[in-house]
């Protein structure tokens, strides 16, 4: 074969392309003038006939558009938009708006409006004849979307939303317009509680976290798919510093720290959402710290418990977070049995007491742990070998009156304290030495 012949086959071919193209293309809609057109399409009755597009008409579509029924072909396919492909104007919405005035309306009040919609491409979606799907539809709705978005990245994530997962996009967003960003069909937390019943209740409690009103769910968790759990945006260890740094750096800082605090379990604490007590905390103070430290929980039952204890108040002694102090406490409080007195070292106490307890020497109204007038505190706490006060008092609960411990731990053994209180005083037995009294009004004189 000579090298002309095949490149006169090859120009051929080429040629023909157009010509092979135009066959495919315009074979449906092949007219040469609009005068033709006209003929082929001159008054509805001659759309139909048992040999022409009757299916247009009666087809067995459960869901057909009226115009069609009605044989109304020529309100769409006119000769007047000749020489466009079947007889149609570029811009469908304006002729779908001619019929459908609150779509029309829809699309001009809404500040966003969707790209195929602002193309007058109503047919992206809508079969203008009729379909087996409401509203006409082309495809189920997720397909319908996925001709023009890759919707890879919304279901990119092992937790796929419901909604999302059903193809029910248009639960969230309008396929048309709407006044809110992404077309949402609500704004906000709105937009979710419309499904979430459930939480519309606690939108009405006292406290709501700042997110869930400023901008609503999503700054948390991902409307389509995510890779954490309840697709939030971080592992829910870390979505908290996320936004509050300030606490990151904060327990950075501390030299004690809660376990649950560092380790970002913060909800078992608090509430992401909303809650009826301030700081958004599940529960009450003391319930949540029993939920973890049960052996505890024993306090409750004790015959005397020290005011912020009785009251819950576990966080007016222990920064639930961490702290520069041993048991994460607010101030500084000696863990010891003997510690030599300084100024300073029973700070916490001292948030609510008054510290002239432990630095008068003789008193008749700093304390009742006295002889007559000598400040039994003092001679105690107050010395080289100064006893600290969890060498007498237990500082959460006790079945002893003023909060004497019944028992301290001294070395490996448990200690017990004997403690009798009068009216004007008290007798004391403790494991350190022998009975000794004191009496406010008559001054004891113990023997050694
Ligand atoms: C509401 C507007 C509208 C009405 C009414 C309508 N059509 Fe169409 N028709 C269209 C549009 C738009 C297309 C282009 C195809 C598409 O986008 O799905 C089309 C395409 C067609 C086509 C070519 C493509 C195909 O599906 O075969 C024929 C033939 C046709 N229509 C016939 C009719 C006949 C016959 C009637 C009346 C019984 C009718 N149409 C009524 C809008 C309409
Ligand atoms: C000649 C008037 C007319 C034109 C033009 C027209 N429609 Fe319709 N359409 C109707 C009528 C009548 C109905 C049935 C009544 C109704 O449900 O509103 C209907 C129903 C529909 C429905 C179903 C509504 C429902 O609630 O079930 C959709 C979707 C629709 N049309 C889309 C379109 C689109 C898209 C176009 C443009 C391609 C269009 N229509 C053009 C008259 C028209
Ligand atoms: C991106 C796809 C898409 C496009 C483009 C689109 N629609 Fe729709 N349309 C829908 C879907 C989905 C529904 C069903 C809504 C629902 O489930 O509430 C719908 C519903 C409708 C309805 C009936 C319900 C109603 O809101 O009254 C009409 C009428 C309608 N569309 C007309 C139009 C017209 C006119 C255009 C062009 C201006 C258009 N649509 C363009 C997807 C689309
Ligand atoms: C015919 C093509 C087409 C179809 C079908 C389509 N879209 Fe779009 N969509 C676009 C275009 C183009 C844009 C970007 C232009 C714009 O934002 O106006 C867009 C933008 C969007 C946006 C972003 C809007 C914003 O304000 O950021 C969302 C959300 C969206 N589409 C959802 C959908 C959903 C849901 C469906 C299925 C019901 C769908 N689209 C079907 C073409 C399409
Ligand atoms: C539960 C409600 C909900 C459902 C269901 C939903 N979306 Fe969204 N979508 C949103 C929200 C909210 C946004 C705004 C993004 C944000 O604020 O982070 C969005 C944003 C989008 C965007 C814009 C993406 C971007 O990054 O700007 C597209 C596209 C989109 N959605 C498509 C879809 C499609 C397609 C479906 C159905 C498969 C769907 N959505 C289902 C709530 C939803
Ligand atoms: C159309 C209804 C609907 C809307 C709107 C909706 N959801 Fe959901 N959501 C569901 C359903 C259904 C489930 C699954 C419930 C179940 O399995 O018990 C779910 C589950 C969830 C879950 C639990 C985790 C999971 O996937 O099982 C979270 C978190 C959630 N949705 C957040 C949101 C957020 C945030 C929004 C707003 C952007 C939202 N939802 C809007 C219907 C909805
Ligand atoms: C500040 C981040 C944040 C915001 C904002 C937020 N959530 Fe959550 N959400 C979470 C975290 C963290 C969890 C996990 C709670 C748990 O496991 O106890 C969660 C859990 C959920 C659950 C699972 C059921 C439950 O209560 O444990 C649903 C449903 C849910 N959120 C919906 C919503 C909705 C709806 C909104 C908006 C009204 C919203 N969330 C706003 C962080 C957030
Ligand atoms: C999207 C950002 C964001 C995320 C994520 C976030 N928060 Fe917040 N949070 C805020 C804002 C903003 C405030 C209000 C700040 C203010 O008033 O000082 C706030 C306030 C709080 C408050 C109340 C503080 C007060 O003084 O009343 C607590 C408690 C809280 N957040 C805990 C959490 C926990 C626990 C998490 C993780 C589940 C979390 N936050 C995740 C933004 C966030
Ligand atoms: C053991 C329970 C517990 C844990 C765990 C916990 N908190 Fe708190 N948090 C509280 C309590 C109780 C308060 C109330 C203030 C107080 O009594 O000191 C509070 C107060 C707050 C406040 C407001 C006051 C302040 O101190 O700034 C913020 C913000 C806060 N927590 C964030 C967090 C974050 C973020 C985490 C996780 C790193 C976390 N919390 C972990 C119990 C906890
Ligand atoms: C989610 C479980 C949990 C909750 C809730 C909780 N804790 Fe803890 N707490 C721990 C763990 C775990 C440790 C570390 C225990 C260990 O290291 O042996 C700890 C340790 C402590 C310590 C000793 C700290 C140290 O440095 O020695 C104190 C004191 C304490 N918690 C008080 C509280 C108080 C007060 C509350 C309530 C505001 C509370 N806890 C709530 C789990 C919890
Ligand atoms: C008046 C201050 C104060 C209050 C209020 C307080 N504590 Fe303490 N707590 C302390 C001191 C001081 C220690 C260290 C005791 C020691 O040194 O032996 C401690 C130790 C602890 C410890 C670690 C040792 C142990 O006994 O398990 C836990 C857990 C604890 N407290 C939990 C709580 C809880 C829960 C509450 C609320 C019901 C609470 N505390 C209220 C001062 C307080
Ligand atoms: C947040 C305030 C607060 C702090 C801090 C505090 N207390 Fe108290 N304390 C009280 C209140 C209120 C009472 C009175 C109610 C009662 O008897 O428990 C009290 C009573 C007492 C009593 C019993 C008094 C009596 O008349 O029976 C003793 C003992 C005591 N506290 C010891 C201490 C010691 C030791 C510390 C330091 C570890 C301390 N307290 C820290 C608030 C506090
Ligand atoms: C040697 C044992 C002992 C030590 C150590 C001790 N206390 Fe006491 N404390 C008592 C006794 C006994 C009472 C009861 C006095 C009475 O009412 O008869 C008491 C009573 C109290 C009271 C009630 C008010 C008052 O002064 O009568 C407070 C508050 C108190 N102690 C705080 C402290 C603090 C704070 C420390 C450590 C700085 C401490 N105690 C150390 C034995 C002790």
């Amino acid at each position: 074969m000579s090298k002309v012949y095949l490149l006169r086959i090859i120009l051929l071919t080429l040629l023909m392309i157009p010509v092979i193209l135009h066959f495919f293309s315009e074979s449906a809609f092949s007219f040469t003038s609009a005068d033709e057109y006209l003929t082929h399409a001159g008054g509805s009755g001659s759309c139909t006939s048992p040999q022409c597009h009757i299916q247009f008409e009666t087809g067995e579509k459960a869901f057909r558009h009226e115009p069609a029924v009605a044989g109304e072909c020529n309100v769409c396919h006119t000769a007047k938009a000749y020489p466009n492909k079947y007889g149609l104007e570029p811009n469908q919405s304006i002729i779908c708006s001619g019929c459908h005035k609150s779509i029309e309306h829809e699309i001009k009040s809404s500040r966003f409006v969707h790209g195929p919609i602002k193309n007058g491409d109503c047919t992206s979606c809508h079969d203008p004849h009729g379909s087996d799907r409401k509203f006409f539809l082309k495809a189920s709705y997720s397909k319908m979307c996925s001709l023009c978005h890759s919707l890879k990245g919304l279901y990119a994530g092992e937790f796929i939303h419901k909604p999302v997962e059903d193809g029910n996009c248009g639960l969230c967003h309008d396929p048309h317009a709407s006044n809110f960003k992404s077309r949402l069909t609500d704004t906000g937390a709105n937009l979710c509680l419309t499904c979430h019943e459930d939480m519309v209740a606690g939108m009405t409690r006292d406290y709501i976290h700042a997110p869930l009103i400023k901008s609503g769910c999503t700054d948390c968790h991902d409307p389509h798919s995510g890779g954490n759990k309840l697709r939030l945006k971080s592992p829910v260890d870390q979505i908290c510093f996320t936004c509050h740094e300030e606490k990151k750096n904060e327990l950075n800082q501390y030299t004690r720290k809660h376990k649950p605090a560092s380790e970002g379990q913060c909800i078992t604490c608090h509430s992401p959402h909303y809650s009826e007590i301030k700081y958004l905390l599940l529960d009450e103070i003391d319930t949540l710290c029993y939920n973890c430290h049960k052996e505890n929980i024993v306090w409750k039952e004790r015959r005397f418990q020290h005011g912020p204890v009785a009251q819950g108040n576990c966080t007016a002694c222990h920064n639930p977070h961490g702290s520069d102090n041993a048991f994460i406490l607010r101030l500084s409080f000696p863990h010891k049995f003997y510690t030599p007195y300084e100024k300073g070292k029973y700070n916490l106490c001292f948030l609510c007491h008054k510290e002239a307890l432990v630095t008068t020497e003789k008193t008749r109204t700093a304390t009742s742990f006295r002889n007559g007038d000598i400040n039994l505190h003092r001679l105690h706490v107050n010395q080289q070998k100064g006893r600290t006060c969890r060498a007498c008092h237990d500082i959460h609960a006790s079945d002893q009156e003023d909060h004497l411990r019944e028992e301290f731990p001294f070395g490996s053994v448990n200690i017990p304290i004997y403690y009798f209180k009068t009216e004007t005083g008290g007798r004391c037995i403790p494991g350190c030495h022998k009975e000794r009294g004191y009496d406010r009004v008559n001054k004891v004189e113990n023997r050694n």
